[in-house]
């Protein structure tokens, strides 16, 4: 069983080498293809670029598979899972991104999941939790300064996608059904003082012992959340990395 998991995180700002553009689309499949193809803003294009490159290169470092031979499918809420090469289908990784930033994270046999999200981007923070949060984190959140309240807010959002992404279903699932709870000292969220969140169930059958929960911030204006499912195991190691994926990353 794996004793850490690996987050990998790239701005795709700073990818804009000609030849390196053409050697990642040249790794991607045929249908990766086709949607880089179909995104109207060359912005979607190259998000969707680069971070399927990131995913294959990534990939790639922890096993003998070239970049372009890591096949997937998808599960029937969407999620991409790793179906070939036959050897390598424990390895098990999730790919989140926003505006400026993308994350992958990536462990042996364990469900994990990633988020992040531009908190620059205007989203009603207030209305979508009182709409989608549980009862207690909507009191939480409304306990804090008015200040606060959006940075909090998009802790909490980060943390409940990555707990869907890592379970493997979509929002359908109900983000109101299970809450979680912050460190409330006001603490940064990279300090190591402070606790991590733990998450609770209300009518989910799960076992909130089982999940570790951690939180960074890669940039003043990005959050990101991770979860795994690491099973009555110790507390893994999470290793977050800033990568430029390379095509000689073996
Ligand atoms: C995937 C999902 C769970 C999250 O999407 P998102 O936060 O918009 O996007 P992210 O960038 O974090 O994740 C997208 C990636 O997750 C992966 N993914 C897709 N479906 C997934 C699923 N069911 N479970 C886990 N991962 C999934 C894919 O790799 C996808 O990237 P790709 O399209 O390039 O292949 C999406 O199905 C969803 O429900 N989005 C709703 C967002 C929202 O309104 N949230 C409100 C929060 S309060």
């Amino acid at each position: 069983m794996s004793t850490h998991a690996d987050v990998w995180y790239v701005f795709p700002s700073a990818i804009r080498n000609p030849e390196l553009l053409d050697g990642y689309r040249a790794i991607l499949s045929d249908d990766e293809i086709s949607r880089y193809e179909r995104f109207w803003f060359d912005r979607d294009r190259h998000l969707h670029l680069v971070a399927w490159a990131l995913v294959r290169t990534m990939l790639s470092s922890y096993a003998d598979v070239s970049p372009e031979a890591w096949e997937f499918r998808t599960n029937r809420h969407g999620r991409p899972e790793i179906s070939g090469p036959a050897s390598t289908t424990a390895l098990r990784f999730n790919l989140s991104h926003t505006r400026g930033l993308i994350a992958c994270i990536v462990a042996p046999e364990l469900d994990v999941g990633v988020d992040v999200e531009d908190r620059r981007r205007d989203t009603s923070g207030p209305a979508i939790a009182s709409r989608f949060f549980s009862a207690r984190e909507v009191a939480a959140l409304e306990r804090l300064p008015g200040d606060e309240q959006s940075a909090t807010f998009f802790e909490y959002w980060t943390l409940k996608e990555a707990y869907i992404k890592a379970i493997g279903v979509g929002i359908s699932l109900g983000l109101g059904r299970f809450s979680f709870e912050l460190d409330d000292r006001g603490l940064r969220v990279d300090d190591p003082a402070r606790r991590p969140p733990t998450i609770s169930f209300d009518g989910l059958d799960d076992d909130p012992a089982t999940w570790q929960f951690a939180q960074f911030e890669p940039t003043p204006h990005h959050a990101m959340a991770v979860a795994i499912r690491r099973g009555d195991a110790e507390n893994l190691e999470i290793r977050l990395r800033e990568v430029v994926p390379r095509l000689d990353d073996r």
